[in-house]
C-alpha cells in the first residue's frame, strides 16, 4: 500500500452546480490527499463528469468553492501542474501518434525519452506512426492518455480512462497509476465499474448529483459487512434511501 501523506490536494466546500435546469451538483464537500488515487464512482448521469470539470475548472459553479493545490480551481498558475483527459479526447488527427505525444512532451517541458515510454505504457508502440485519423475511438482514448501521462502533471484527473481497454493493458495501467501516486502524483479517476474501485485509496460514492460517502475500500467493506464492493455499494444506496425516507 502506498504511504499517503496528509497534504491537502483538492479541496471542495459546499459545491452546488446547475446544468440547464438541473441541479447536477448538490453541496459537494470532499479532500483529496496528495500522492493519493481516489475513485470517482458511481452510475452514469450522476455527475462525475461535472465533479471533475469543477476540479480542473471549466464548469461555471452555482455556489461553493474548489481548491486545487492550494489554488482557485483553473488559475493560470494551474494550468500546467493539472492534467485532464476528458471522457471523449480529442487529439491531432493530421499528426501520428508520436506526434501527438510529442507534442504535449515539449509543451510541459518532458524530455523526449519520456515520448516512447509514455506511448508504450498506453499500449500503442507498434502504433506510433499511425496518424490520429486512423486509429479506433479506444486507441485515440489511449493516445489522450499518453499525452497526459507523459506531461506528468502533479495532479492528473482522468474520466472513465479504462473504458474498452484489454483487461492487460488495463491492469498495467493501474500499476503505473499506483507508481505515479508513490512518487507523489494525486490521481482521480472515474469509473462506473466497481472493480476499479480496488485499485483506489480513497472512493467517492456517487449518485443523483449527491456524495454519499468518501471512505477507503477497506472501510466501505467494513461499513456495509458485504465483501464485494459491488454489493457494499448497493447497500450504502438502500442504507442513505432508507434514511431519506425515514
Ligand atoms: N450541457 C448540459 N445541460 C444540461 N444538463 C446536463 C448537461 N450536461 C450534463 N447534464 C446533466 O448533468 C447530469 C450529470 O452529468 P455528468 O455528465 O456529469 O454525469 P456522469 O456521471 O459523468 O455520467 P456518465 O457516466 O454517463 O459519463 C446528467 O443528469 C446530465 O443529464
Ligand atoms: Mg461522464
Amino acid at each position: 500500500m502506498p504511504v499517503i501523506g496528509s497534504v491537502t490536494a483538492v479541496d471542495v466546500r459546499g459545491l452546488n452546480v446547475r446544468r440547464g435546469k438541473n441541479h447536477v451538483l448538490n453541496d459537494i464537500n470532499l479532500t483529496v490527499t496528495e500522492g493519493s488515487i481516489t475513485g470517482l464512482l458511481g452510475p452514469s448521469g450522476c455527475g462525475k463528469t461535472t465533479l471533475m470539470r469543477s476540479l480542473v475548472g471549466t464548469q461555471i459553479v452555482a455556489s461553493g468553492t474548489v481548491t486545487v493545490l492550494g489554488q482557485p480551481a483553473g488559475s493560470a498558475a494551474l494550468r500546467r501542474r493539472v492534467g485532464y483527459v476528458t471522457q471523449s479526447p480529442s487529439i491531432y488527427n493530421d499528426l501520428s501518434v508520436r506526434d501527438n505525444v510529442t507534442y504535449f512532451a515539449a509543451l510541459y517541458g518532458r524530455p523526449r525519452s519520456a515520448v516512447q515510454e509514455a506511448i508504450d505504457s498506453v499500449g500503442l508502440g507498434e502504433r506510433a506512426e499511425q496518424r490520429g485519423d486512423a486509429l479506433s475511438g479506444g486507441q485515440r482514448t489511449r493516445v489522450s492518455l499518453g499525452c497526459a501521462l507523459v506531461a506528468d502533471p502533479a495532479l492528473l484527473i482522468l474520466d472513465e480512462p479504462t473504458v474498452g481497454l484489454d483487461p492487460v493493458l488495463r491492469a498495467d495501467l493501474w500499476d503505473r497509476f499506483a507508481a505515479m501516486a508513490r512518487s507523489g502524483r494525486t490521481l482521480v479517476v472515474s469509473s462506473h465499474v466497481m472493480d476499479e474501485a480496488e485499485h483506489c485509496d480513497q472512493l467517492l460514492l456517487m449518485r443523483d448529483g449527491h456524495l454519499l460517502a468518501q471512505l477507503s475500500p477497506a472501510e466501505l467493506r467494513c461499513r456495509t459487512r458485504e465483501s464485494s464492493l459491488e454489493d457494499a455499494f448497493l447497500a450504502l444506496i438502500r442504507s442513505t434511501e432508507s434514511e431519506h425516507a425515514a
